[in-house]
């Protein structure tokens, strides 16, 4: 197994999220997004982080099964103060599209830029004529053209969203890519609060993966919905040269009223270049964990968690007991559901099984429906939680830890 050594500083930095405009970021090594992170399956990993911010922060590994002790959030380690260092040290199990972000003073620490994507290969997936990785996020800002500051009464509530729209860290950049030939995309969607329901000007593409590696089968889509937190892997192409497409969000209401259609990036389409890119039709086995009509053992009333306040505790979940859970939303808003640590599968959507079987670890439960999935806590005791991923929502109590018990 082969080791994999990050040094990651988190300071201020200036960020030019578009040419000539700079506001003042919080970055890792100085950079919006961080570094990526790359690593096969099986390796260990190694980070050292140093914090060289004014305010304490820690990193959270989203989606890695790391051990509870690496999982970066203040359950489970005393925050990095300012001028201190912490060393992460985890296996990467799985294969898949991951990202790293700060977990203290998640609101104003991401929305300054402390987040980098962290991708996990597996040698014996399929291979396509190249590959990218996509951060997508918006920046809230002021008349002055500064970051907008944190926390008014509206943001608490509905989420922060910004009118400045990111792909890595540019506003709205000119991607390119060469005709006739399949890419795989791996987009992560670091946002705050915003959702994107992804279009690639209405052409279709097929989703290859989510946030725990790739599916069972590949999915034909022209559309995908990627909430805060979520990760899909899409296989995009072929289109032919001088093509122009534009990278978008279409109208999407989680509760706030319907979005306008959005642009994050347009794609130039080069001259063409020979592929050998083939999706297969099974992309790789993954067995139900259970029946999709399995009595829920436990409830979460997502309406009651947004109202409880701060450091809710559920009840402990046993090592080897399979989890079913009912996420239960009567709230007038969408939420992105996170767990920490575990994969999930979704096993209803509203009363409905989805129609390909994946390992998640963040799911949508959209307004007035229910969401009901089944997971199974490996041997990784300790302490671990579970969240919204509307970062404003988090921060206002929409979480509660729980313990892993052998
Ligand atoms: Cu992206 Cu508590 O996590
Ligand atoms: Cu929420």
């Amino acid at each position: 197994m082969a080791g994999v050594r990050v040094r990651l500083e988190a300071r201020e930095a200036d960020w030019e999220f578009a040419p000539g405009r700079t506001i003042r970021g919080f970055a890792y090594n100085g950079i919006v997004p961080g570094p990526l992170i790359e690593a096969n399956v099986g390796d260990t990993i190694e980070v050292e982080l140093k914090n060289s911010l004014h305010q304490a922060t820690t990193t959270h590994w989203h989606g890695i099964r790391v051990p509870a002790e690496m999982d970066g959030t203040e359950a489970v380690q005393p925050p990095v103060e300012p001028g201190e260092t912490f060393k992460y040290r985890f296996v990467v199990p799985d294969a898949g599209t991951f990202w790293y972000h700060s977990h203290t003073n998640e609101t104003e620490q991401l929305e300054r830029g402390l987040y980098g994507a962290l991708v996990v290969r597996d040698p014996g997936e399929p291979s396509f004529d190249a590959e990218r990785v996509l951060l997508l996020d918006d920046l809230k800002l002021d008349p002055d053209g500064d970051v907008a500051a944190f926390g008014d009464e509206h943001e608490h509530h509905a989420g922060r969203e910004g009118d400045v729209r990111l792909v890595n860290g540019r506003q709205e950049p000119q991607l390119e890519m060469a005709g006739d030939t399949i890419e795989r995309w791996r987009m992560v969607n670091a946002a705050n609060s915003r959702f994107v329901r992804l279009s690639l000007g209405g052409r279709p593409f097929v989703v290859i993966g989510t946030d725990g590696g790739l599916l069972a089968e590949p999915i034909p889509a022209a559309e995908v919905l990627v909430t805060p937190g979520e990760r899909v892997d899409l296989a995009i192409g072929p289109f032919s040269e001088g093509e122009r497409l534009r990278i978008e969000a279409l109208p999407y209401d989680r509760g706030k009223g319907e979005t306008k259609t959005e642009t994050y990036a347009t794609l130039e389409v080069g001259p063409a270049a020979a592929s050998h890119a083939h999706i297969p039709s099974t992309l790789r086995k993954i067995e139900p964990l259970v029946a999709a009509d399995t009595t829920p053992n436990r409830t979460i009333d997502l309406k009651a968690l947004m109202h409880a306040g701060h450091h809710q505790r559920d009840d402990p979940v046993r090592v080897g007991e399979l989890q079913v859970w009912n996420l239960v939303n009567e709230t007038g808003q969408d939420h992105p559901f996170h767990i920490h640590g575990f994969f999930f599968q979704v096993l209803q959507e509203n009363g409905e099984p989805p129609s390909v079987l994946a390992w998640k670890d963040t799911v949508n439960v959209p307004r007035k429906t229910e969401t009901r999935i089944a997971w199974l806590p490996d041997d990784r005791p300790g302490e671990w939680m579970y969240h919204c991923h509307i970062l404003e929502h988090h921060a206002m109590g929409m979480m509660a830890h729980f313990s892993v018990v052998p």
